[in-house]
């Protein structure tokens, strides 16, 4: 059962947490207790700002470690809650945790073979392990959370499939609010619309992609007044961030020399950016790492945008021209997102400015990856750990080609975030390891994509006790 202080409406704002536009030019402020995603003033993103000063901050990250011994108490055994004084928008009385956050940070020796660093040198951070089997959980907590406090009766969300599963399972375990999730036709993986469908969540299906629906669930919510989930929300962010504090307790409080993480939406990047910042400017570490966000080269917005066409946070002063006209050039040329990635299957990605932000502040790369690179490496992870649905194996990916590019070194410390279980997209999965060529043709090489390197094939054997004996004989 998750676990929620009764009812929780209008909670008086404590005034040390506060909403502001993200642009320091504008820089407008909106108190916690308003539900909005953008700025009234110049229209941008908002970020929820802490005045540190007059908050009981912690000395050392090391601090944290005495909630360990209190795992009984809800809010110290949620990885997301027990980080509370580094997001604490929200009186503890008004979280809302079903114990997200309890995700490992693998050593993982085989994968490091495979993208070329030495060993002890990479970890997984396995983000599937959360409840809905991907990270948005970490930032569905605080999102909802805020939902409550601010009285909502239902939210919404437009997905690639993992928000709109966790949206659902929050609202189902909880019976606090009604899901109403909105999905781009043919684009979800069956893995994630049954557990929409399961956890009994009104389901928009709109004949469009996720763009599309991400358009219509922002015009939606204002219109009929339902409280937006998606990650231009900026409490799902201030979730997100822990991920980042579950890294570095993992690694005894040592920073890494690079989070990789795929980019689809832009949410995560941003949120661990600015999880970093704080860090940071409290002293808490010392210095930072240097982020990698990773695009299917299907829906490579952000890396055609930074890498090729020079788009910069510019101290806040980004050229958004560049991305009016690049935006402008998809719409007339009727390009779209297209990837076997589904989830990150996204041509317009609601945070990138605050990415812009995060990749100046960690000296970040982009990259794309193909969908071969994808799935090798998907295989591998899946050959060498928990495995994971192949948007999170463009991590493992964009690792390897940085490598080969020299600019991980193969002696850094690097940790590849794998954001979603391995059992959310088994169509991919099954079609990489098949045998069979027709199947293969149909979901991946209409993709470009012409091996399985590292497909592991069932044996086709006849049901006679002799031959079974054989083939395990010969196969093993
Ligand atoms: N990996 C997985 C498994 C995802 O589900 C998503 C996003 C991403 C990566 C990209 O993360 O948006 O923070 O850059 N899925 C969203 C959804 C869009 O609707 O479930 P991001």
């Amino acid at each position: 059962m998750p676990t929620t202080a009764q009812p929780v409406t209008n909670q008086p704002t404590t005034g040390l947490a506060y909403q502001q536009c993200i642009m320091p030019r504008c820089g407008a402020q909106y108190s916690v207790d308003e539900v909005r995603t953008s700025c009234d003033a110049c229209g941008s993103l908002l970020d929820i700002v802490y005045d540190w000063d007059a908050l009981p901050v912690p000395k050392t990250l090391k601090w944290f470690e005495s909630k360990w011994s209190r795992r009984n108490e809800p809010l110290c055994r949620s990885g997301v809650w027990r980080f509370h004084e580094l997001l604490p928008f929200a009186p503890p009385e008004a979280v809302v945790t079903i114990g997200e956050g309890q995700t490992p940070l693998i050593l993982t020796n085989g994968v490091a073979d495979y993208i070329g660093l030495n060993h002890d040198r990479l970890y997984l951070e396995y983000e599937g392990m959360n409840p809905s089997g991907s990270f948005k959980d970490n930032g569905m907590t605080a999102a909802f959370t805020h939902a409550h406090m601010t009285g909502a009766q239902r939210a919404a969300c437009a997905s690639t499939g993992n928000t709109s599963a966790s949206l659902a399972l929050y609202c189902c375990s909880s019976k606090l609010m009604k899901a109403v999730i909105f999905i781009g036709s043919g684009k979800i993986s069956y893995g994630k619309l049954s557990q929409a469908l399961d956890y009994g969540a009104l389901t928009v299906q709109i004949a469009g992609d996720f763009d599309d629906a991400m358009h219509r669930v922002q015009q939606i919510s204002k219109q009929l007044g339902i409280y937006l989930v998606n990650s231009v929300n900026p409490f799902r962010l201030e979730g997100q961030k822990t991920i980042m504090f579950r890294v570095l307790e993992s690694l005894n409080w040592e920073v890494p020399d690079w989070i990789v993480v795929p980019g689809g939406n832009l949410g995560n990047s941003s949120a661990f950016g600015k999880a970093f910042h704080e860090l940071h400017q409290l002293g808490l570490i010392e210095r930072m790492p240097r982020i990698a966000i990773i695009n299917a080269a299907g829906a490579n917005t952000l890396y055609e945008l930074y890498e090729n066409r020079g788009l910069r946070w510019n101290k806040g002063e980004p050229d958004t021209s560049i991305v009016n006209g690049y935006y402008a050039e998809l719409d007339s040329e009727g390009r779209r997102a297209d990837t076997i990635a589904s989830a990150i299957e996204i041509n317009r990605p609601v945070n990138l400015y605050k990415c812009l932000r995060a990749l100046e502040c960690t000296q970040g790369v982009v990259r794309e990856v193909s969908e071969q690179e994808m799935l090798d490496a998907k295989a591998q992870v899946g050959a060498n750990g928990m495995g994971c649905e192949p948007a999170s194996a463009a991590s493992v990916a964009g690792a390897k080609l940085l490598r080969e590019e020299g600019v991980i070194g193969r002696d850094e410390r690097v940790v590849c975030i794998l954001t979603g279980h391995q059992l959310k997209d088994p169509t991919a999965t099954v079609a990489y390891h098949t045998a069979d060529q027709n199947e293969f043709n149909r979901v991946l090489g209409s993709r470009g994509v012409s091996r399985a390197a590292y497909a592991n094939r069932a044996v086709q054997v006849e049901n006679d006790l002799d031959a079974i004996v054989r083939a395990i004989q010969l196969n093993s």
